[in-house]
């Protein structure tokens, strides 16, 4: 299925109010950017609302569980990295060529700061390969399982999620099995055992689960988890090694949130770079 030029600038402009909201949220030092925030009376306010509103809505344990075997096989789309990165940019926004970025940019963006402070190459690639998993949207599914805060189903949704009211239409809050603190899972049980919200981050993880260090693995798995990362309210799930492990997650994130500039990195020039280190890490074509 082809998405047609609109939907392609609706699936950005989303993406990009997501981003914007979160750092929004969660600024980088002044407070009072988050003040405005709250304050400020703004149609896309309203926007991000809706989405959050359908996401917290439908993602529930048997949608996940639905999704995972949708996608997980793998049997979608054989791709190079480039061919990757280049398909993932068709969901560019043209309206406003002066500030937007598009998706390459904003991978490179990423992935140039974590090379700057000298990194080892393996986060370099991982920053750069992070956002690869929105791709979902070009397939044709909706932006709110694509993009957005995630967070693990089949057991209480935390309050330290963003806009948690809207958990009260999902109907796994009405259900037993999952509306205790636990649900289905067991105390500590590590994360690799829990099921999150249906995303980016959980597809792009499967794609590269073979091929990248395990730090580089959670950053890309969880870097949409905020009620975790920053909030630490699913302490009660997670194992002493996800603990540490999400100490590579929250360095992670810094690059994530805090590397947009309107300066435009050299597409061209960075691409055999990147090229090569995907050879070192990855095969040859991509699996999606
Ligand atoms: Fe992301
Ligand atoms: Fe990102």
């Amino acid at each position: 299925m082809e998405l047609s030029e609109e939907e392609k600038k609706e699936a950005h402009d989303m993406m990009e109010l997501w981003e914007d909201n979160v750092l929004a949220r969660y600024p980088e030092q002044s407070k009072k950017q988050k003040e405005d925030f709250r304050n400020y009376d703004n149609p896309t306010r309203d926007t991000v609302r809706e989405f959050y509103k359908q996401n917290h809505q439908y993602q529930t344990y048997g949608f996940v569980l639905e999704k995972e075997k949708e996608f997980l096989a793998l049997d979608r789309k054989k791709m190079t990295l480039w061919e990757a990165v280049e398909y993932l940019n068709t969901l560019v926004d043209d309206s406003d060529p002066g500030i937007d970025l598009d998706q390459t940019q904003h991978l490179l963006q990423t992935s140039e700061a974590i090379r700057a402070d000298g990194h080892p190459d393996w986060f370099i690639l991982t920053g750069f390969l992070h956002d690869l998993g929105k791709v979902l949207c070009l397939f044709g599914e909706p932006q709110w399982a694509v993009v957005g805060d995630t967070f693990p189903v089949g057991c209480k949704f935390s309050d330290k999620i963003v806009y948690p009211e809207f958990f009260k239409s999902n109907p796994d809050t009405q259900d037993e099995r999952f509306n205790t603190l636990l649900g289905v899972y067991e105390e500590h049980c590590g994360l690799n055992n829990v099921h999150m919200s249906w995303g980016h981050d959980e597809y792009i993880y499967h794609i590269m689960k073979d091929h990248l260090p395990e730090e580089g693995l959670y950053m890309l798995r969880y870097h949409s988890f905020y009620a975790q990362h920053r909030e630490k309210s699913y302490d009660h799930l997670m194992s002493k090694h996800d603990h540490e492990m999400f100490e590579w997650v929250q360095k992670f994130n810094v690059y994530d949130l805090y590397t947009k500039a309107p300066e435009r990195p050299d597409v061209e020039k960075l691409r055999p770079y990147y090229e090569d280190l995907a050879s070192k890490y990855l095969p040859d074509v991509l699996r999606f």
